[in-house]
């Protein structure tokens, strides 16, 4: 049987899981396949940490760039994260002719136009499904499954760690600090986990899944991003009193001669599946104008779920090497001269629902000076309530508002912020509810 030589860089939680499964899968991996998978180098600037592999003497190196350099490495792993020598060693591994498999988001969100432009001029495979999602197929779905359909609209869960801490206050009444340091110390979070809870990460991952979807650019630049961290767990329980649940949404849609691509959290109806997606996992639904609703539900975050979708890619590059391929997929799915770029509708433009909570002095004619300002900037009030009086301090006004354009929300917002008798800034969430009124 042939014998496909893999060189794995970074071996940290998701490296380590994909050397486990090289390992321990080799013969059930060698029965689909084929062939062997033989994890020949694995590179890491800590080669002394026992991590409970089974590797041969001088398969470990500190010198990354010695596993690229290597004639017989076919397939570098790419599993070190960050955007400093990933991306050398990932442009490297390209500039050498070898396929690169890796689960860079933040790299790809940022610089994946270079790389894939470097890949194309090449003609080498780059596989990062595990970038998206952890286990979860979604950029086969886009790329191979999909390839019919014009896509209309992604709405997913894509950080384990924010839907872990939204879970663990909504549920478990857990602080916001105790659910971060938990997800921290399961593998979740990110290395600066800033990046999960301000909603970065998944802005890198709803890049990398529109430019799929719409045979575009990748443009972080232009997704709209805000994270978890004001919210309250007022907010949270605030949110189920009206029938919602709270998620850190990634939207991407299909707007006529743009796309919407943002990220924020996001008021969903209790009956909608992905409300009751619990803990460090992710779900996206992907709606195709043949297909109709697709569900993506799995892990999206950790070790071995993470290395799954490693693994798959590194099989996909594997029957292209034996085919004598060197590959057979359009790398942002559609022929690169035919990516083009496509404007992402301003955040301005938004029309959607909203729910605002304002902590106010209690006091008479405080409400109908804000309900005034709302009108002024046509909102239409759906509905409102203030929780009681417990001392002398703000009350929270909590509203629902009919479909209003986002500018003027703001601008409404920024007046009532200004007002004496509002104690800090407005919460608002935008609620997506498809067949909520108008
Ligand atoms: N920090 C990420 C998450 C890891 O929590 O989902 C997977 O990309």
């Amino acid at each position: 049987m042939k014998t496909i030589h893999i060189g794995l860089l970074g071996c940290g939680t998701v490296g380590t899981g994909v050397a486990r499964l090289l390992i321990d899968q080799r013969d059930l991996i060698a029965e689909r396949l084929g062939a062997v998978l033989e994890l020949k180098r694995v590179a890491d600037i800590d080669i002394t940490r026992d991590r409970g592999l089974a590797l041969a003497p001088g398969v470990l190196t500190t010198d990354a760039r010695s596993v690229i350099a290597d004639p017989q490495i076919d397939i570098v792993v790419e599993m070190i994260g960050g955007q400093g020598v990933a991306r050398e060693l990932i442009l490297g591994a390209i500039a050498a002719g070898k396929p690169v498999v890796t689960a860079n988001k933040a790299l790809l969100a940022v610089d994946g136009n270079a790389i894939c432009r470097a890949a194309d001029e090449r003609g080498v495979d780059l596989g990062f499904e595990a970038s998206v999602g952890g286990c979860m197929p979604i950029i086969k779905t886009l790329r191979e499954s999909m390839v019919g359909n014009r896509i209309r609209r992604m709405t997913g869960i894509l950080n384990g760690t924010c839907n872990y801490i939204l879970t663990k206050i909504g549920e478990q009444g857990a602080t916001f600090a105790e659910a971060l340091a938990e997800a921290q110390a399961e593998g979740f979070a990110e290395a600066d986990p800033t990046l999960d809870v301000e909603g970065h990460d998944t802005a890198h991952k709803i890049t990398i899944l529109s430019a799929l979807a719409y045979g575009m650019p990748m443009n972080l630049a232009d997704v709209y991003v805000e994270g978890i961290s004001r919210l309250t767990p007022q907010d949270i329980r605030n949110a189920e009193e009206f029938g919602y649940r709270i998620k850190l949404l990634a939207i991407s849609k299909d707007a006529g001669d743009a796309v919407e691509a943002r990220v924020h959290p996001t008021m969903i109806p209790l009956e909608n599946i992905l409300s009751s997606v619990s803990g460090p996992v992710n779900a996206i639904t992907v709606t195709g104008d043949a297909a109709g609703d697709v569900l993506h539900f799995g892990r999206g975050a950790g070790m071995m779920p993470t290395a799954s979708a490693v693994v798959s890619d590194i099989v996909d590059i594997a029957r292209n090497l034996l085919a004598g391929i060197g590959r057979r997929l359009p790398l942002l799915g559609c022929q690169p001269e035919r990516v083009r770029p496509v404007p992402v509708l301003p955040m301005d433009e938004l029309n959607t629902h909203y729910y605002i909570r304002i902590m106010a002095a209690d006091r008479p004619g405080v409400l109908s000076i804000i309900s005034g300002i709302l009108g002024e900037h046509e909102i239409s009030i759906k509905s409102v309530t203030q929780k009681g009086r417990k001392n002398t301090g703000p009350v929270p006004v909590v509203m629902l508002t009919h479909r209003a354009r986002e500018a003027a929300v703001q601008q409404a917002l920024r007046q009532i912020t200004a007002l004496d008798v509002i104690a800090e800034p407005p919460m608002l969430i935008r609620i997506e509810d498809e067949n909520g009124s108008d």
